[in-house]
């Protein structure tokens, strides 16, 4: 009975004193939950981005506003590891190196609050994350003395090659005004701004914690072989293969059991991915929402037309293709490519030799391509076209380039779009026809709102929001957001209008009838959808399906006559022509139900995955194929915290320590005298 009440006052003492000990330490953390960091990388030969250290990274928060500040930060400031928190302006590749290259900074924080121009200034002259030559080394012009490395022309002039540094310290952009308020205010301000006289302050001070460890290392091949060895105990992957998915629809929906020439498909085609420093902030509006947007319009308007294109005998299929992980390195168009010369698009073989499926598409169909790549801006008040000049060596080809180009300029200035055409030796900008021209030469056309450099001074970066386009309008209020077109809207309904038109006289022949027009609403209401809100009307009437490929689905299916979900699918199980999606539909008048639609569509989706990660035994510094990855993480968080004076936390470690060696030094005592303090004959 003793030992044991000795025993546990022997605990009492432990932890009560721990809990005084330690009450003075205990940190009140403030999360900053309006975060995005930036991400680690991989490619065959490269590691790129950011990452924290296991338990996060540490240090004093210091708002670096001007050159005094980085002096301190750098040179002067005697609290270092600092964590910055750096404005808009102030996030360059110069800044960050010196920075970085210090020593005395732990990471850094960047203001992003778009709604709050004076928070958060856009750099009037221009950035861009990206390389000043994007996609450079996987294009059509990769070995080609004449016009490798944009020799002829840097498209990106706003590049700072951000994306592609290895920073080893994390980045986090902060996109909430308060707690951006609360950070300068009632963290730098109150206790870590130097005082006038320019001495440092006294503790306590405010700190950060980053954390966003990503857990690969070094290049892809490196981390795809660690996570390939995963066992069924250790199921950590460390990395993933870059990419998502591509979506495909055609016009005139040919199946397995029909004829379909050699060079009798058009593929007009827009890619559908962007990228920033930053996760999930890719607003994409000039690139590429304007071209997604586009190319969708000019759809839905074809779509009226699917009777007339395929009664038509002798006219082309329309293949609208969308391309996805095209920033990096051409992921999409590579894939569909890979899968066109093995037979297996728009779908693999089940393997049912009855089965009905849509007639493969292999590089042979193809006839004609056109692109739209970036159609917010305006170079010279015109939207311009580019061509391949080696495509130019055949004469055949060139000539119908040459017609290509007539064509679509005649057919936009009838609608009040003006097209002009770059001088035929100057290549093509980063564009995902190069990929197909590797392999193939096609007559092929690139739109875009440039003739030499970007007129796009945001390119991949978390500047190239709505506002910039003017694809905002006014009002926040919903309803009144599809009543207002905004200026981009109609910009853009032209030129859809005009990429219809000319689609329409590529496949049939004949001039584009007038009826042949872009719906300024769908327009207007697809700019808002993908870049003011995904709850928009139009996203909600498709739900459940993916976004892209029920978009295609509406603009380029067939209604079926069915009311219930159950019944919207296919009739016979050999039959895998078409895709029956089941949507949520409008609002019934005057009331709040939706009435449920089906379509019959051939808008699928495929895999936009890099074949490098299929190939076995793929070369990895072949560069034939994007070899991007991206690391797994486990925690992202921003907290920060005030740190008592080092004496003070030396006093807390002390008192711990003290504490622990007595109550040791007690146990050891009493263990040592049990004989005596205890009886053999105690009762336990
Ligand atoms: C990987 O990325 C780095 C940094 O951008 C680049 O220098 C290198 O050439 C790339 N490697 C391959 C194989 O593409
Ligand atoms: C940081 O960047 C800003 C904006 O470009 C520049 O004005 C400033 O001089 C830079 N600071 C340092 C210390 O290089
Ligand atoms: C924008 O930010 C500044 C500085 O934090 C602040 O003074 C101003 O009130 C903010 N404006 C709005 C509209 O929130
Ligand atoms: C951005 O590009 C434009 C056009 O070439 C150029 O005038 C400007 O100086 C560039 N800005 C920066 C920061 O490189
Ligand atoms: C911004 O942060 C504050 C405080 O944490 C929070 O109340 C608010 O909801 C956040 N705003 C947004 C838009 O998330
Ligand atoms: C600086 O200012 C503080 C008060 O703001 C004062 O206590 C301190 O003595 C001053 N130091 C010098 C060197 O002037
Ligand atoms: C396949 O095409 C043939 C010829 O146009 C047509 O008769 C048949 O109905 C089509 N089958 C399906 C399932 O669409
Ligand atoms: C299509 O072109 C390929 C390659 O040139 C050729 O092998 C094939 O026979 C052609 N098919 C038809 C139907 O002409
Ligand atoms: C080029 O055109 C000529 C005459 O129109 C034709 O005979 C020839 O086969 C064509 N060549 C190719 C490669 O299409
Ligand atoms: C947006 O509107 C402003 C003001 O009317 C104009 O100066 C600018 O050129 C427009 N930008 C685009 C991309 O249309
Ligand atoms: C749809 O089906 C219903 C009942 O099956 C029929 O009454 C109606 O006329 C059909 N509508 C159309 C447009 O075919
Ligand atoms: C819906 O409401 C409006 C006005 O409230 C009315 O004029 C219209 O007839 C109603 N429509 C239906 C289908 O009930």
């Amino acid at each position: 009975m003793g030992r044991k009440i000795l025993l546990f006052h022997n605990v009492i003492l432990f932890y009560v004193g721990i809990v005084i000990c330690t009450r003075t330490s205990k940190k009140i953390y403030f999360d900053v939950d309006g975060n995005s960091p930036c991400f680690r990388r991989f490619n065959a030969t490269h590691q790129i981005g950011c990452t924290s250290e296991e338990n996060g990274n540490v240090g004093v928060v210091h708002y670096v506003k001007d050159d005094s500040d980085f002096d301190w930060v750098v040179n002067n400031g005697p609290h270092h590891p600092y964590v910055v928190l750096l404005g808009s302006l102030e996030f360059n590749l110069k800044n960050v190196t010196l920075l970085k290259n210090s020593g005395r900074v732990n990471g850094i924080m960047v203001i992003h609050v778009v709604e709050n121009e004076t928070l958060t200034p856009f750099p009037e002259e221009g950035f861009s994350p990206d390389s000043s030559c994007p996609n450079d080394g996987y294009g059509l012009y990769n070995d080609d003395s004449e016009f490798g490395h944009c020799k002829t022309v840097a498209w990106n002039h706003n590049g700072t090659n951000l994306m592609y540094q290895d920073f080893n310290i994390p980045i986090f952009v902060l996109t909430n005004q308060t707690e951006v308020d609360f950070l300068i205010n009632d963290c730098y301000e109150k206790f870590n701004k130097p005082t006038e006289n320019g001495t440092a302050r006294d503790y306590p001070l405010c700190a950060a914690e980053l954390k966003d460890r990503m857990s690969g290392a070094k290049d892809s091949p490196t981390c795809m072989r660690r996570t390939n060895v995963a066992t069924n105990l250790n199921p950590d992957t460390y990395c993933d293969p870059l990419g998502d998915k591509n979506v495909a629809a055609t016009i005139k929906e040919v199946n397995s059991s029909e004829p379909y020439p050699n060079n009798s498909v058009i593929i007009a085609a827009a890619r559908l991915d962007s990228f920033s420093l930053f996760e999930n902030i890719y607003p994409s509006a000039d690139n590429h929402v304007t071209g997604i947007v586009g190319l969708l319009a000019a759809a839905e308007a074809l779509g009226k037309m699917k009777p007339a294109i395929k009664s038509k005998t002798g006219s082309k299929d329309i293949l609208f293709a969308f391309f996805n992980g095209e920033a990096f390195d051409y992921i999409g168009s590579s894939r569909m490519i890979y899968e066109m010369e093995k037979g297996d698009f728009p779908a693999k073989k089940r393997g049912n030799p009855n089965e009905l499926t849509l007639h493969k598409i292999t590089l042979d169909h193809l006839s004609h391509f056109i692109e739209v790549n970036q159609l917010g801006y305006r170079d010279k008040d015109s939207l311009w076209i580019h061509s391949d000049p080696h495509s130019r060596q055949s004469g055949n080809i060139s000539a119908e380039i040459d017609k290509m180009i007539s064509t679509i300029k005649r057919i936009s200035s009838d609608v009040g779009v003006k097209m002009d055409s770059v001088g035929s030796k100057q290549p093509l900008p980063p564009a995902s026809v190069q990929r197909f021209l590797m392999k193939k030469t096609i007559p092929s056309i690139v739109i875009t709102d440039h003739e030499g450099h970007y007129t796009n001074k945001y390119y991949n970066s978390r500047f190239d929001i709505a506002r910039e386009i003017n694809a905002t309008t006014p009002s926040s209020n919903e309803s009144d957001a599809y009543d207002i077109i905004s200026e981009q809207a109609r910009m853009l309904t032209k030129v859809s209008t005009s990429l219809a038109g000319f689609l329409f006289e590529l496949s049939t022949g004949d001039p584009p009838p007038d009826v042949l027009e872009a719906d300024v609403n769908q327009v207007n209401h697809m700019l808002h959808c993908f870049l003011v809100t995904r709850k928009c009307e139009l996203f909600r009437q498709i739900l459940p399906a993916s976004d892209m490929k029920a978009l295609g689905s509406l603009y380029l299916g067939d209604t079926v006559n069915v009311t219930e979900e159950s019944n919207c699918k296919k009739s016979d199980d050999k039959d895998f022509v078409y895709q029956y999606v089941w949507m949520q539909g409008p609002k019934v008048a005057n009331s709040t139900t939706r009435k449920g639609i089906c379509k019959k569509t051939t808008a699928n989706t495929s895999l936009a995955k890099s074949p490098a990660f299929d190939i076995t035994d793929y070369d990895w510094n072949s560069g034939k194929y994007s070899t991007w990855t991206e690391s797994s993480w486990n925690t992202i968080s921003v907290r920060i915290f005030l740190v008592p004076s080092p004496r003070m936390q030396t006093t807390i470690l002390s008192c711990g320590v003290i504490l622990l060696l007595l109550s040791l030094l007690l146990v050891y005592g009493c263990n040592k005298k049990a004989d005596i303090l205890f009886s053999k004959n105690s009762v336990y």
